[in-house]
C-alpha cells in the first residue's frame, strides 16, 4: 500500500458463518483483481465474534491463511499510523472513504477499498449482488467459478497444525474413525472402469493418506459424510432453505454413480440438530445401508438450542465436522448452504492425482452431491 499498491480489505460481519466469509472474500478478491487491479487483499477479522480463538486472534487461530489478516483494531490502527508517517494521512478518514464508496468515486484508483459488511450492509449487499451478477454464477452448470474459487481456497487456506491435533483428540475421544483413512474418491472414480460396471465387486484397494496422524491405522474403505443443515437455516425468520428430509440425503447417496455401497462401513453426519441423527439412521436402515453412523452433535442440540460458534469448544467441533466432510470419500449435503459450497471446493485440496476435465465437472465437484441442486453454486 505504501509503495502505491492498491488494497482491498474485507471486514467480515460479527456473526457471519465461515463458509460465507471465505466464499465472499475470494469472490470479491477475484472481482477486485480483475476490475480494479487490486492484487493485495486483506481479511479484516477485527470485528467478528464468532470462530475466534481469543480476543487477539480470530479465525487465524484455527486456519493458516496465505494472505494478510487483521485480528484486532490495533492492527488496523497500525496501518493508519504508517499511512500518516508517509503523508498519506488523508487516506485514514474512514467516513471519507465511505462517502466516496457510495458516490462511486473511489472505485478504481483509490489506494484502499474497505468493505465493511456490518457497518455498510447496503453497500456490501449491493456490491455482492453486482459481483455475482457479473460472474453470472448461479448454478447454471458452468464450472468455471467453481474451478477458480476452489483453486484459490486450496492455495490460500488450510487447517493449522494445532487445530488438526485438536481434531484428532476430539475424534478419538468420541471413538469416531479418522476419515483421512478413507479411500480417496478419485481412486474409485478413476478405477471404476477397470473391472466391470459391477460396483459391488470392484475390490477397492485402500489408499494411503498423505498425512497420516499415526502409521498403524487401517484403511476405512470408502466413507460417506452428510451435512444436514437445519436450525435457523430452516426454522429461522429468514428461512433460507426448505426442509430436506433425511431420506433425501440417503436417496442422493444411492444415486451417486458407481458408489460401492457394499463396501461402505462408515457414515458421518454433521448437523445442528440432534434428531437428524435419528432420522438418518432410520433412513439408512430402510434402504438396507448398514454403515455405522457417526456424529459429534450433542443430544441437547435442537432448534431452540443451537450452537452459535461463540465458544471455542463449539468452534472446534465445527472445524472437526468440516474436516470429516472434507476427508470423506463422498460428500452429500446442500449447495445452498455456504458450508456445503465451501466444503465441496475445499475437497479439491485433498484430491490426489488428475483433476479431470471441465466436462466431468471436476469429478462432480470432487464427489460432492447436493440434495437441493445437481450443480455447485454460491447462494446470493
Ligand atoms: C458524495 O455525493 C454527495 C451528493 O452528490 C456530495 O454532497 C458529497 O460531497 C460527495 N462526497 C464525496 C466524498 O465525494
Ligand atoms: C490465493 O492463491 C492464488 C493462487 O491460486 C493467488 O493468485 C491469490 O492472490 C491468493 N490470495 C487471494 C487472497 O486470493
Ligand atoms: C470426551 O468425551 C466425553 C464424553 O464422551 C465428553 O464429555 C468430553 O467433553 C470429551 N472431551 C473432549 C476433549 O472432547
Ligand atoms: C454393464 O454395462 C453393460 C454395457 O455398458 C450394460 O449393458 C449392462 O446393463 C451393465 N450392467 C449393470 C449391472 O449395470
Ligand atoms: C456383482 O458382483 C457380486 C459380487 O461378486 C456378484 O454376486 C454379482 O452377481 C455381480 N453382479 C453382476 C450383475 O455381475
Ligand atoms: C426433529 O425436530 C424438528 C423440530 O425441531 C421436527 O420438525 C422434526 O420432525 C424432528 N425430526 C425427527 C426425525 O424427529
Ligand atoms: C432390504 O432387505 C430386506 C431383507 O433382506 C428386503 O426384504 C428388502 O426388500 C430390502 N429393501 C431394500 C430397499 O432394498
Ligand atoms: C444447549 O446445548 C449446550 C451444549 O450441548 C448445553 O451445554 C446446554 O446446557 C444446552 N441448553 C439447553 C437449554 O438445553
Amino acid at each position: 500500500m505504501l509503495s502505491g499498491e492498491k488494497v482491498f480489505i474485507y471486514q467480515r460481519n460479527q456473526m457471519t458463518g465461515l463458509g460465507s466469509v471465505l466464499l465472499t472474500f475470494f469472490m470479491f478478491c477475484i472481482y477486485y483483481e480483475e476490475h480494479h487491479d487490486r492484487r493485495i487483499a486483506i481479511l479484516d477479522d477485527t470485528f467478528s465474534q464468532t470462530y475466534r480463538k481469543s480476543k487477539e486472534v480470530g479465525l487465524q487461530g484455527f486456519l493458516d491463511f496465505n494472505f494478510p489478516v487483521m485480528n484486532t483494531p490495533e492492527e488496523y490502527q497500525q496501518v493508519f499510523q504508517e499511512l500518516n508517517q508517509v503523508q498519506m494521512g488523508h487516506l485514514t478518514n474512514e467516513n471519507d472513504w465511505v462517502d466516496h464508496m457510495w458516490n462511486k468515486t473511489t472505485t478504481k484508483d483509490y489506494p484502499i477499498l474497505r468493505i465493511r459488511q456490518f457497518k455498510d450492509p447496503r453497500y456490501f449487499q449491493d456490491k455482492r449482488k453486482e459481483i455475482f451478477e457479473l460472474y453470472k454464477y448461479d448454478g447454471n452448470n458452468d464450472p468455471r467459478m467453481f474451478e477458480r474459487i476452489s483453486q484459490r481456497i486450496c492455495d490460500n487456506v488450510s487447517l493449522n497444525d494445532e487445530m488438526l491435533r485438536d481434531i484428532h483428540v476430539i475424534l478419538q475421544n468420541a471413538s469416531i474413525p479418522d476419515y483421512a483413512y478413507s479411500v480417496q474418491a478419485n481412486f474409485i472414480f478413476e478405477h471404476h472402469n477397470d473391472n466391470t460396471n459391477n460396483t459391488t465387486n470392484n475390490n477397492i484397494n485402500p489408499s494411503t493418506p498423505s498425512t497420516p496422524p499415526s502409521s498403524s491405522s487401517p484403511s476405512l474403505g470408502p466413507t460417506v459424510a452428510f451435512h444436514v443443515r437445519r436450525g435457523d437455516k430452516v426454522h429461522g425468520k429468514r428461512s433460507e432453505s426448505k426442509l430436506y428430509l433425511e431420506e433425501m440425503y440417503v436417496d442422493k447417496m444411492l444415486q451417486i454413480p458407481n458408489i460401492p455401497l457394499q463396501d461402505i462401513q462408515h457414515c458421518y453426519v454433521a448437523t445442528d440438530e440432534y434428531n437428524v441423527t435419528l432420522g438418518l439412521k432410520e433412513s439408512l436402515l430402510r434402504r438396507n445401508i448398514t454403515c455405522q453412523l457417526h456424529y459429534l452433535v450433542p443430544s441437547n442440540r435442537d432448534k431452540d438450542n443451537l450452537s452459535d460458534r461463540h465458544n471455542q469448544d463449539d468452534t472446534k467441533m465445527f472445524f472437526t465436522e468440516m474436516y470429516m466432510l472434507t476427508q470423506a470419500t463422498y460428500f452429500v449435503g446442500t449447495f445452498n448452504s455456504n458450508v456445503g459450497a465451501f466444503v465441496a471446493a475445499f475437497r479439491r485440496c485433498h484430491w490426489e492425482g488428475e483433476i479431470g476435465s471441465m466436462s466431468d465437472r471436476y469429478h462432480h465437484f470432487f464427489q460432492s452431491y447436493g440434495v437441493d441442486r445437481e450443480n455447485w453454486f454460491i447462494r446470493k
